[in-house]
């Protein structure tokens, strides 16, 4: 949440400051501003909306300047306008600072920074920032590194914030807690930014500033880092693992869609060099140290938030049916704050698309804390999730920038079908016959999710069906409640179509009230344990004139006889069909909402990312 970039080097700062915000904006897009420091005075400007806003805002504006930081906000203190936008200057304009997180105690120094004389012209907790920089700075008579260092001491919260001053033209201070912050590596030039994305384009060569770490970035001089409480630290610059391509929408008109029609190939990504046809062979090399305490936990707890919480529901469902061991799946922002118990003897596994999730890092402190052993399952490498875990595995599915999560839900299904899979085998939970049925199933996949994407236009001919409706229930049972639970929040989230997932046989206590002629029931009813009871489900809503949609094994016949719609998905292995069903649940929702005429990839109020709690 929140996008900060920054540089200093040889180059004119603005067209690198903007290509940045625009490779971040997923992050964030209700306000957006940049700061420039040129010959000892730092030009500001900022407004409010989008990226492309504040370019045409600066057509006639002064943005030269080889130092610069600019920031692509999500409004949390204070609504997106132009006062709101960041950089914030101090009182004096001699320092600007940009800020992604949130700075809890700002009420309190706001207070005292008033006293002190300072007039606040923001609701922004960051301002206080600012205020507070300045104040020490001229009080203590600090150098500006040393006055950050001195004033985040007294902060409480989160931040990943960038420094200019216009005394010290040639230099970048970077500060991070909580929030991410990425310093890459030019010839003579520093690059920051709050995710590799921003980066790429100029250096792979990067280091990930720990939390509680401040550093100095002047060109010519080595990187200097110190901790907030002035002890040296060493960073070793490792390599970006991104390219530029997968940052681009490929002549898709969305990247939504490209996600999408990208998952046959992640899928297979996620499962490369983990599953071994030949030998029957599967195996997770990032947490083959752990397989152990996962063999022998007392219970499996998963942690996660949004979409990735519900892949956690899928692997509650394969942990249980194939290795037995007792799993809760737990929203992390509950989680974090209810007192749980956690064992000694529990494995939590934390699941982040983004790896910077607040609520999840929060919940992986905790179970640290108590002493569990916490592994991740992350799709981007080096972030701070996957690496406050005690390991783990990456997903693989390379960079989702679609704000509605796609492409990294079958991925993180897919790692959790795999490693409850490695483990069932390693446990002699399953006979070998059934171990090597679902290893072929599992290889079967990537194929298949290419076949259903063959469906699209009817599934567009179902979305010109939904996009008229305020709101839609959608049905599941067992393995595909979840997919209910995840193919509702698509459609909400992007239509802003009302929509609610259910399990099938819940109807009855409640929701059942709300079926009449104008409500669309998208019902997941695919060979499975519970196949008839669905199809039981199916009749009870037809008898009240609900609209059935429904997804089906290839060649059903009861089903798609009851239907107003049907779509078929491929023959598999019940674990599996999360991965299949939730294909044309994407595209349901992602041609609703373009026939609604909503801005897909960046749905309102929405920002990927979400790094304040
Ligand atoms: C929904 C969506 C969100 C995320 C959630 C967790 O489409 O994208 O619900 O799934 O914010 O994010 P990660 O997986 O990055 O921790």
């Amino acid at each position: 949440m929140c996008g900060i970039v920054g540089y200093v080097g040889n180059k004119e700062a603005f067209p690198v400051l903007i290509k940045g915000l625009y490779r971040m904006e997923y992050r964030g897009y209700d306000s957006a501003g940049v700061a420039i420091v040129k010959e000892n005075e730092i030009n500001i400007h900022k407004c409010h909306g989008r990226v492309s806003d504040l370019e045409e805002f600066c057509k006639d504006k002064d943005v030269t300047g080889t130092c610069g930081i600019a920031h692509t906000r999500w409004a949390t203190h204070g609504e997106p306008n132009d006062q709101n936008a960041h950089p914030h200057f101090s009182s004096d304009k001699k320092i600007a600072l940009i800020h992604n997180g949130i700075i809890e105690n700002h009420l309190t120094l706001k207070v005292a920074l008033e006293k002190n004389g300072y007039i606040f012209n923001s609701e922004t907790d960051t301002e206080v920032l600012i205020h507070l920089i300045e104040d020490v700075k001229k009080n203590e008579n600090l150098p500006l590194a040393e006055a950050v260092r001195v004033a985040l001491s007294q902060v409480v919260g989160t931040y990943g914030i960038i420094v200019v001053s216009s005394d010290e033209p040639d230099t970048l201070i970077v500060a991070k807690k909580g929030s991410p912050v990425i310093i890459g590596f030019g010839k003579n030039e520093y690059y920051v930014a709050s995710d590799g994305a921003a980066l790429i384009e100029y250096t792979n060569k990067v280091v990930y500033l720990n939390d509680e770490e401040i550093a100095v970035l002047t060109p010519g001089n080595d990187l200097q880092v110190k901790t907030i409480k002035n002890k040296k630290v060493s960073h070793y610059a490792e390599k970006l693992q991104l390219s530029l391509e997968e940052l681009e929408k490929g002549g898709y008109p969305h990247f939504m869609l490209k996600e999408i029609y990208e998952q046959p190939r992640s899928i297979a990504d996620s499962m490369r060099g983990r599953l071994n046809l030949k030998k029957d062979v599967v195996s997770l090399g990032g947490i083959v140290e752990y397989e152990d305490r996962l063999l022998n936990a007392r219970r499996i707890v998963i942690v996660a938030c949004g979409t990735s919480y519900h892949a956690g529901l899928v692997g509650e469902h394969l942990f249980e049916d194939l290795l037995r061991i007792p799993v809760e799946v737990e929203y992390a922002s509950e989680f974090r704050y209810r007192n749980p118990v956690i064992y000694e003897d529990d494995v939590v596994i934390a699941i982040s698309q983004s790896g910077e999730t607040a609520d999840t890092l929060a919940a992986i402190e905790l179970s640290k804390k108590k002493g569990a052993t916490v592994l991740g399952i992350c799709n981007v490498v080096g972030s701070s999730i996957a690496r406050a875990t005690d390991a783990g595995s990456y997903t693989h599915a390379g960079p989702e920038i679609g704000v509605a999560s796609t492409k990294a839900f079958t991925a993180q299904v897919t790692v959790l079908a795999l490693m409850a899979l490695c483990l069932a085998d390693k446990k002699k939970k399953i006979p070998k016959k059934q171990y090597v049925r679902m290893v072929e199933a599992l290889e079967k996949i990537p194929d298949q999710v290419k076949q259903i994407l063959q469906s699209d236009e009817k599934v567009k001919e179902i979305a010109s069906y939904i996009k008229d409706h305020t709101n839609a229930l959608y049905l599941g049972r067992n393995y595909n409640y979840p997919v209910a639970l995840e193919g509702a929040l698509k459609l909400k989230e992007i239509s802003y179509i009302h929509a609610e997932g259910y399990p099938a046989a819940e109807m009855k206590h409640g929701p059942i009230a709300l079926i009449d002629e104008n409500m669309p029931v998208i019902v997941i009813a695919v060979n499975s344990a519970t196949y008839e009871k669905v199809v039981s489900n199916i009749q009870e809503v037809k008898a009240r004139k609900g609209k059935i949609i429904s997804i089906v094994t290839e060649g059903d016949k009861d089903v798609a006889a009851l239907s107003d719609y049907v779509i078929e998905i491929p023959k598999t292995e019940e674990l599996f069909t999360p991965i299949l069903t939730s294909i044309p649940l994407q595209l349901l929702a992602y041609h609703a909402a373009v026939m609604c005429g909503r801005d897909v990839d960046r749905p309102r109020n929405l920002a990927k990312s979400v790094t304040v709690e």
